[in-house]
């Protein structure tokens, strides 16, 4: 739901992130997103700072834990977690859900079932298939191949008492439809299965809520959402309680999330990260919302999904007037379950083509499989090189998309 009445004021939206200056069009969101003045500026100011090491008694050492901990209460917010203790940082998404999973591994028995799908990038479905050697089976929830929609009837026909986990996308890095993971957590639940969802493709695009979410394991990564390489875990308390230690066998089972992050988490990159939700409140309060951290949050994402639509149709309504192209995924924003991640593929041309002509003109979009190889094996587009993807953010105007309209016009005839 949107709630926020002023638009956005893109120059000063433009003015947090350094390197939109350089006058090149930055349209691969979903590959990386541009970094905030704000993270840059903490993460220096850390490594110049607070570079000890942490879990001393003497002055700077406490203050650079006390930095690390305001972080991660910050990241708290940002998803609305319950507990600090639920969030776990790492590296990456592909690293963490590698970690969790290795961490689930040896409660599972032979018999055990998981379900993965096949519109995830690998990262949330690899890592599940390694668990076969613990004796699991893994079932695959595909796509309806009409529609481009995960049916919930098919999943229903896959779910029975043997299912432990289900793992899931928040909304796909291709199809840019965001599914409806609180209904499928629902489900899962009422079969004793537990959820994990991937939002790497979502969580640029709407506040998250991992308890709205139902879902009991979470993650993203923040290099797509305005901030450092680095990634966040978030696990109901009770299930990260439960689950194997990856830490020294001296590090207490109860120490959570510690017992999930050997070596620790990366401080520098972590309070970097605080400048994500400095930004997101100060954009709400700028808009006029008055209230808690997520309430200005909310309105900011609310004034960004307004403007990502706009851009969204903007393209979107081209394509869809040329015969010879093909939307791989929602073809409007109409339903509000789109992301502005918007893939397709022209007759007759290769996606390589397309993109090594908009290289010309300084813009950055990009073609391939984008690591759902899966999804585009099941869609038959190997051979077409995959599809060609425009991945938008807030920061993006409508003449930076109307220059992008006139060379793909040029591309694709
Ligand atoms: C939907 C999705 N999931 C997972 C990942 C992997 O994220 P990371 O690079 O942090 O491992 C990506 C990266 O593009 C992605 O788009």
């Amino acid at each position: 739901m949107q709630t926020s009445t002023l638009p956005l004021n893109l120059d000063h939206v433009r003015a947090e992130f350094p390197a939109l200056g350089n006058g090149f069009i930055y349209l691969d969101n979903a590959g990386g997103s541009q970094v905030l003045r704000r993270v840059g500026d903490r993460v220096r100011d850390y490594l110049l700072s607070s570079s000890v090491q942490l879990g001393a008694s003497y002055a700077p050492s406490q203050d650079a834990g006390a930095r690390v901990l305001a972080a991660r209460r910050s990241v708290a917010t940002l998803i609305n977690a319950a507990h600090d203790e639920e969030v776990v940082m790492g590296g990456a998404s592909t690293a963490l859900m590698y970690q969790v999973t290795q961490a689930i591994l040896p409660g599972l028995q032979a018999g055990d079932e998981i379900i993965v799908t096949n519109t995830d990038h690998e990262a949330n479905i690899g890592c599940w298939l390694r668990l076969q050697a613990a004796g699991a089976t893994v079932r695959f929830w595909n796509i309806n191949p009409e529609t481009l929609e995960l049916d919930l009837s098919d999943l229903q026909a896959l779910l029975s008492p043997r299912v432990k986990w289900v793992a899931m996308t928040h909304a796909s890095n291709i199809l840019g439809t965001i599914n409806p993971v609180a209904q499928v957590a629902a489900l899962v639940h009422g079969m004793g299965a537990r959820l994990c969802v991937d939002a790497v493709a979502y969580a640029p695009h709407r506040l998250v809520d991992v308890q709205a979410s139902g879902a009991d394991l979470y993650v993203f990564s923040f290099y797509k959402v305005f901030g450092p390489h680095y990634a966040v875990l978030w696990g109901r308390r009770e299930l990260l309680l439960a689950l194997s230690s990856l830490n020294h066998y001296f590090i207490s089972a109860d120490t959570i999330p510690y017992k999930l992050q050997p070596g620790n988490v990366n401080y520098e990159l972590s309070y970097g990260c605080i400048g994500i939700s400095d930004y997101l409140e100060d954009m709400g309060a700028r808009l006029g919302a008055v209230g808690t951290a997520r309430v200005k949050m909310q309105a900011a994402f609310d004034a960004f999904e307004q403007q990502e639509d706009l851009l969204a149709e903007q393209l979107l309504g081209f394509l869809r007037s040329k015969k010879n192209v093909r939307i791989i995924g929602l073809p409007d924003t109409k339903t509000g379950r789109r992301v502005p991640t918007i893939s397709f593929m022209v007759d007759g041309v290769h996606s390589e083509a397309i993109v090594r002509h908009t290289d010309r003109f300084g813009i950055g979009i990009r073609f391939g499989d984008f690591y759902a190889k899966r999804l585009i094996e099941f869609l038959g587009l190997q051979d077409q090189g995959g599809v060609v993807r425009v991945s938008m953010a807030h920061y993006n105007t409508a003449g930076e998309i109307a220059q992008l309209l006139r060379h793909l016009d040029e591309a694709i005839g």
